[in-house]
């Protein structure tokens, strides 16, 4: 991806307003009532990429209802690029010959008790160069609401050539023109009368964390793309820091799609990228191939008690409490007055941490439950030590 950065506090200040008026938003705000919670499901960008098509939806949405994903919350199945096909002689989408009919495929996944998501972006094309909606917008959101889709993945890919060519470096503009034309796929969603979440995709540029909301957006894209290694999980997933008063009820951080599974991190590191996206309030979108999985990688996509904290209905975004060398504590509230805490080790090496249960808005005389080992853990004098594993984690609840 470009790198693509505002630079001034100036400018940071200025949007402070619009910061205010997103948290505003709900009846009678631009963002519909959707995605109460962080969005759960599974995409297929990680795994499959271009190979996606309909029987590789069908057979995620057959191992979702099969292995007990979709009991544990897990209900969006989304195709993400290369499904889309040239214009009709009318500019109306088709799809390309890998999606023979997006309507039977719809009414497949919903047979299920699934949502279907989709696919686009604001430019003439998307990032993998297929067909993009600039200067559909509204035909495009119509055929979605006629398909039966539920859910939008909007990423701006193709609109970066517009924005340099009209506002160049001129980053005032060229936030203005990302705001308007996801305003834009918004309006149009909502004309449908279709209930369909938006999720923007612009890899964070302008402070997106700023303004998603007020453009409509539910989710937004905090950073580039994630990869299945552990410096890129972990350089995304802390980077959060910071920003979790901008996440909430109906608009959320988005810090990319889970590789939980995709066989590129060990089993420690998959639970710390589960465990952190869980403090995060991050959405929950597995993207691994659902139908071949390990034993291992579904206990950890469906550990009940980590998807709980992640679900939580106050909706709280964690925050870094401590930090101690590599060990880093994060804590979040919950809407019962539990809390979560998260103490990683960031290290390659065993490390042994204390932690103080009050640095993590805990009582000192709280008790813990460990969600990954599911034992109650010890507490002495309002302390908690442990050996946290290389590169992983030790998630707690406390109440
Ligand atoms: C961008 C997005 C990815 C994925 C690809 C598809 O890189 O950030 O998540 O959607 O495009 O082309």
């Amino acid at each position: 991806m470009p790198t693509f950065r505002f630079r001034s506090a100036a400018f940071l200040c200025g949007l402070l307003p619009l910061a205010a008026a997103a948290i505003s938003f709900g009846q009678g705000g631009r963002a519909p009532a959707a995605a109460l919670t962080p969005p759960m499901g599974w995409n297929s960008w990680n795994h499959f990429a271009s190979k996606v098509d309909d029987a590789t939806v069908r057979a995620a949405a057959d191992a979702l209802v099969a292995n007990g994903m979709k009991d544990a919350g897990y209900v969006y199945v989304n195709i993400d690029d290369t499904w889309e096909g040239e214009r009709d002689a009318a500019g109306k989408i088709q799809t390309n010959k890998k999606f023979p009919d997006m309507k039977a495929l719809a009414d497949y996944v919903h047979s299920k008790g699934l949502k279907l998501g989709i696919y686009s972006s604001p430019g003439d094309q998307t990032c993998a160069h297929f067909e993009g909606s600039l200067g559909h917008e509204e035909q495009d959101a119509q055929s979605y609401a006629d398909w039966g889709i539920d859910y939008l993945k909007y990423d701006l890919c193709g609109y970066r050539k517009v924005m340099q060519k009209t506002a160049g470096a001129d980053e005032e503009r060229s936030r203005q023109m990302m705001l308007d034309v996801y305003t834009k796929m918004h309006d149009a969603l909502r004309k449908t009368n279709r209930p369909i979440v938006l999720s923007l995709c612009q890899y964070g540029w302008g402070a997106v964390w700023r303004w998603g909301a007020e453009v409509g957006g539910n989710l937004w894209r905090t950073t580039g793309d994630i990869s299945d290694n552990y410096a890129s999980m972990s350089t995304i997933g802390f980077s959060q820091a910071g920003l979790s008063r901008f996440a909430g009820p109906g608009h959320w951080n988005d810090p990319d799609m889970l590789e939980v599974g995709n066989g590129g991190m060990n089993q420690a590191e998959y639970r710390t990228h589960m465990s952190l996206w869980a403090m995060l309030a991050a959405p929950l979108l597995a993207g691994n191939d659902l139908a071949k999985m390990t034993p291992e990688t579904l206990a950890i996509l469906t550990n009940r008690d980590v998807i709980a904290i992640d679900q939580d209905a106050l909706g709280r975004q964690g925050d870094r409490v401590a930090v101690e060398g590599p060990l880093e504590m994060w804590a979040r509230p919950l809407a019962n007055g539990d809390r979560a805490i998260a103490i990683f080790n960031r290290g390659s090496s065993p490390l042994s941490y204390t932690a103080d249960l009050r640095l993590a808005g805990a009582k000192p005389t709280a008790h813990l439950q460990d969600l990954w080992e599911k034992k109650e853990a010890t507490v002495v004098k309002g302390q908690y030590t442990a050996m946290v594993a290389p590169h992983g984690v030790i998630l707690l609840r406390a109440h």
